[in-house]
Order: structure tokens, then C-alpha cells, then sequence
């Protein structure tokens, strides 16, 4: 393909385009052909990974859905790549086939070509085509759009509500009674079983929006609106998502995790989340401390006084795989430092530096620690 390309970049470049009146040369057929294998190999290097991972964890490849509404998407987007592709041939060719026929020839000097004003049938033909294939792309895009928004939930769909903050997901399962973070759990849909997930999106502050490539379209989070979307995914793994709307300083690092599970493993994991947070006897120094800071304005511990709701849920923190929505893995070294002063993990994050001694820090991470 690429040599392809490269050949007819080098075909063009070869005639050494002249404007006759102007005796003015574009382009040298060296530095063409320098010129466009330099671009083509900068855009296959970088286009490579978009097209080499297969697996959920690998890089994100949106060509490669595992999830129905996803899949619904990709055909209708393959349909329109594939139209545009059609039409940039032949414009392209069209293009390029007026250039070599009528380029500048020697004798050329001194008259005009033949001037050819209105065609009938050339202005009915690009009023037409145009308007033919318009609509069939708006039929088609109109179909996806209908049967993705329409679904209607089975009995046994998972329902779940996330909630957009400055920068973090908090993540609800009204029915199950769980709370967490960034990271959402849901079953895996075989070809026996189908268990879609429905999402209701709101937001805490600013508008947000709820990205995972390879599991259904974007969806905007808006304040005071509640938005829906659903994704069934094929296949257990870890998906990669991101804020996809602009949302402040540390929009970057509003990362989400989607973790598709076994319908056994998914079982398991809402056990774990449904128990009460582990009650530690060699943490309960840490928890003291905890309960007596500002910590538990922000943050619920499930089952205690911490009941505050602008920070994350930290009834099974240690579940988790990352720290500051994706910024950091969630290791106690990080923690410590997250603790300590998250600016300097993610700055403009909105909790503060509590100025704890090294004492109260370490007993805190050691309550936080058991928080499994
Ligand atoms: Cu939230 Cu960007």
C-alpha cells in the first residue's frame, strides 16, 4: 500500500508542474520524493499502533470493537469511509487526468483553450450525486442512531450511574449498594447470554464525556441533564477510556477503566464490594486519625462516620488499580506521596495538602492500606 502511494506521489512529481504564464516550477522530483516518504513513514509509525493491538489491554484500537454498540458503529463508519474513498478516486483521478491531458505544451503561448460556458447535463449531474449520496449516508447514520438509542433494557441488565467530577468517575450500582471509583466493573455477554450494562451519566461540576473506544461512542456528561448509554462487551479484559471533552486543568488524567469480567469473577467481585470495610486492629490508630481530619468531609469510608461525598469512596481503595483517576498506580509508596500532597501528583486536583505530620501520614496510609 505504502509503496503504492509512494509511486504515484512519484509519477505526479516527475512531470514537474509548469504554470505557463508564470514559468514557475513547483516541484523538483528529488525533494517530492523525499518529502512524501518522509510524511508516509511519520504517518505509518504512528498509525501502526492504532491498527497492531488485538487485545483489550494493548493499545486502544478503535477499528476494533468488542462490544454491540461499538460494532454498530464501526459498520457504519466502514460505509462511510468507504463512500469518501469512492469519491476521492474519482475527483482525485478526474484531477489528475486534467493535469497530464492538458498541461502546458510548448507552442502553448499566445491563445487561449476553447471557453465552454453552461452544461445542462454537467450541472444536473453535480447537483444529484451529491445530493444522492448524502442522503444515503444520512439513512444509514440515522439507522445505527435509532436501533443504539433505542434499546430497551432486559430484565437482568446491570444498571449503573457514574457520575462526572473534576477529575475523577464515581462510579454508582444503585441496585448492588456499591460505590467506587474509576474503575467499572461489568459482566462479560456470551453468545448465550447477553448482560448489557445501562450507564446514566451525570455530572458533579462541568461538562465531562464518557469515552471507552472499544466499547460503544461517546457519550457527553452535562450538569443538571441525565444522559444514557449502554455497552454490552464480548469479550473479558481491561478497557481503556478517557474524559473525552475538555473539563479544566487536569482533564488528561481522568482516566476510566472498564473491567469486563467473567460472569463467575463479576459475581465475586460484587461480594467483595458488598462486605464492610475491613476493620484492622493494627490500623485503627490510622483510622483515629482519619476520623479526626478533614478526610472524612470529603471522602465516605461505608459503615463509619466518613460519609463525605466530593472525594472518592475509600470503603475498598485498595481494590483499585490506580490513584488520582489513572495518574498513578496504586501502590503504598504512591499513596503515601498522594496523601502527603496530591498537588504534587496532579496539580489543581481539588483535595489539599492536610500539612499532616510524618506520624499522622504514616498511620493514615496504614489505614488506608487495609482498606481491601
Ligand atoms: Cu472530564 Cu475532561
Amino acid at each position: 500500500m505504502l509503496s503504492l502511494v509512494e509511486a504515484f506521489i512519484g509519477f505526479f512529481s516527475i512531470i514537474r508542474f509548469r504554470i505557463s504564464k508564470f514559468g514557475f516550477r513547483i516541484l523538483s522530483r528529488r525533494w517530492a520524493m523525499r518529502t512524501a516518504s518522509f510524511v508516509l513513514i511519520a504517518a505509518a509509525a504512528f498509525a501502526a499502533p492504532a491498527f497492531s493491538a488485538d487485545a483489550p489491554t494493548g493499545v486502544t484500537n478503535i477499528f476494533r470493537p468488542l462490544s454491540t454498540p461499538a460494532q454498530a458503529i464501526r459498520e457504519v463508519s466502514l460505509l462511510v469511509l468507504a463512500i469518501c474513498a469512492g469519491i476521492f478516486l474519482v475527483v482525485g483521478g478526474l484531477l489528475a487526468y486534467t493535469i497530464v491531458r492538458f498541461r502546458w505544451r510548448p507552442g502553448d503561448e499566445g491563445h487561449e483553450p476553447p471557453q465552454i460556458y453552461g452544461s445542462n447535463q454537467l450541472e444536473f449531474a453535480w447537483t444529484v450525486i451529491p445530493i444522492v449520496t448524502v442522503f444515503v449516508l444520512f439513512l444509514a447514520t440515522a439507522r445505527t442512531i435509532y436501533d443504539v438509542q433505542s434499546a430497551i433494557p432486559p430484565a437482568d441488565a446491570l444498571n449503573v450511574t457514574v457520575v462526572g467530577h473534576q477529575w475523577w468517575w464515581e462510579i454508582r450500582y444503585p441496585d448492588l449498594g456499591i460505590v467506587t471509583a474509576n474503575e467499572l466493573h461489568v459482566p462479560m455477554s456470551g453468545p448465550d447470554k447477553a448482560r448489557p450494562t445501562f450507564l446514566k451519566l451525570e455530572s458533579a461540576d462541568v461538562v465531562h464525556s464518557f469515552w471507552v473506544p472499544q466499547l460503544a461512542g461517546k457519550t457527553d456528561v452535562i450538569p443538571n441533564r441525565e444522559n444514557r448509554m449502554w455497552i454490552e462487551p464480548t469479550q473479558s479484559g481491561t478497557y481503556v477510556g478517557n474524559c473525552a471533552e475538555y473539563c479544566g486543568m487536569q482533564h488528561a488524567h481522568m482516566l476510566l477503566r472498564v473491567i469486563v469480567h467473567s460472569p463467575g469473577d463479576f459475581e465475586k467481585w460484587t461480594a467483595a464490594q458488598q462486605q464492610p470495610p475491613v476493620d484492622d486492629p493494627q490500623a485503627r490508630a490510622g483510622r483515629d486519625v482519619f476520623f479526626a481530619t478533614a478526610c472524612i468531609n470529603c471522602h465516605t469510608v461505608g459503615e463509619t462516620k466518613a460519609r463525605g461525598t466530593f472525594g472518592p469512596d475509600l470503603t475498598h481503595l485498595m481494590s483499585r488499580e490506580t490513584l488520582g483517576a489513572g495518574t498513578v498506580p496504586n501502590t503504598a509508596e504512591k499513596l503515601r506521596a498522594w496523601v502527603r500532597d496530591p498537588q504534587t501528583i496532579k496539580e489543581g486536583c481539588n483535595m489539599p495538602n492536610m500539612q499532616l505530620t510524618d506520624d499522622e501520614l504514616n498511620q493514615i496510609v496504614a489505614y488506608l492500606l487495609s482498606l481491601k
